[in-house]
């Protein structure tokens, strides 16, 4: 029977392909980490022999975005470079991993920003210029951009001063067009741990703090007094707990991951590691055990390489990697 063209048109389902998997916006820099057993500096003019050095891209989001990009997604990052051989380092290794740099903005007026690390084998110490991390400004997220993304991670929020004010608009806008949110705000340098978040929290589907972040943003003493708080409001809690892996909470349920004991050379972009193999599960639509198990093989493999893009898997890799995570049930929905 045939049927007239309005009437099958009425039925259709509109699919609307989105340019970006995930859009990040982001804090972008160059890390030196220094290695060696005693990196304390001697002043008066004291020379100190180290045992090596790497330099490579850091940056909580532009690692993030380039784990991303290595497991196969769409990648933009939205962020600010100088016009310095720093920049040169980030663009090349966002660009080796497979991120769309065409929205990195390059302002030859500032500096890029930079991190020494000085990687004592127990514990570090980090020098920050920020330059070019703070200067990301609102204009440079148009509500276009963030309609054009099937989800938004925000991380170092309270390293991108200039965008806080906006970051409430900003998630609003891309669940107005479907999309979803995820937050890891990072350290808080000034220990506030507020600055406007609690309005980014009621839009975010996927929280990824570390142990002491989330007791810290919850006004809570603990992981589990922190997790029950925020139960009702987001839909999906991970907890990362570095060599001790890391939870996931998803309404009742939660699930526990086990990581095998590393060789560590340094743990830079472990946590934003597990933040893109999280999302990775999470826009696959798989369950939230599968994501912990594959961002837990991420995170893990981030340690065994100096900086936090060396040792980052591929897709490839996980079939390798995942099945080294061990998954158990902590508490079930009934
Ligand atoms: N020492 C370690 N051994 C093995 N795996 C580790 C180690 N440290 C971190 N990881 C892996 O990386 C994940 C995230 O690490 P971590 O808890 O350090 O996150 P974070 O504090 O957010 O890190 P970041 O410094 O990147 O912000 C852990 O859940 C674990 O899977
Ligand atoms: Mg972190």
């Amino acid at each position: 029977m045939s049927r007239d063209i309005g009437e099958i048109a009425s039925e259709w389902v509109v699919f609307e392909i989105k340019q970006f998997d995930i859009l990040t916006i982001g804090d972008l820099c160059a890390d030196l980490v220094m290695m060696g057993d005693d990196l304390v500096p001697g002043f008066s003019q004291e020379e100190k022999l180290v045992d090596g050095y790497a330099l490579r891209m850091g940056g909580s989001c532009s690692i993030f975005a380039s784990q991303a990009a290595r497991l196969g997604l769409r990648v933009g990052l939205i962020g600010v470079v100088g016009d310095d051989a720093f920049a040169d380092l980030i663009l090349d290794t966002l660009e080796e991993s497979g991120v769309d740099t065409s929205l990195v903005l390059v302002d030859p007026q500032v500096q890029t920003g930079l991190s020494v690390h000085l990687q004592q084998p127990d514990d570090r110490s980090i020098l920050t210029y920020l330059g070019t991390i703070t200067s990301v400004l609102p204009e440079h997220v148009s509500t276009e951009l963030l309609h054009s993304t099937r989800h938004l991670h925000v991380g170092s929020y309270f390293l991108l001063p200039q965008l806080q004010a906006a970051f409430p608009t900003i998630v609003q806008e891309v669940k107005k067009a479907g999309g979803t949110v995820s937050l890891d705000t990072n350290w808080d340098p000034e220990e506030k741990w507020d600055r406007g978040l609690g309005q980014v929290l009621d839009y975010t589907d996927v929280f990824i703090p570390n142990e002491q972040e989330l007791p810290a943003i919850t006004r809570t003493h603990s992981i589990w007094a922190g997790l029950e708080k925020l139960k009702e409001r987001i839909p999906i809690v991970a907890v990362k707990m570095g060599g001790d892996g890391a939870l996931v909470q998803e309404g009742e349920a939660l699930w526990r991951a086990t990581v095998p004991e590393a060789e560590v050379v340094d743990t830079i972009g472990a946590g934003d590691s597990f933040d893109a193999g999280f999302l990775y599960g999470f826009l696959q639509g798989k369950p939230v055990e599968e994501c912990l198990a594959i961002a837990s093989a991420c995170g893990s493999a981030t340690v065994r390489a100096a900086g936090g893009t060396a040792g980052q898997l591929w897709e490839k890799d996980l079939a390798e990697w995942v099945p080294k995570i061990q998954i158990a049930l902590a508490k079930s929905k009934g």
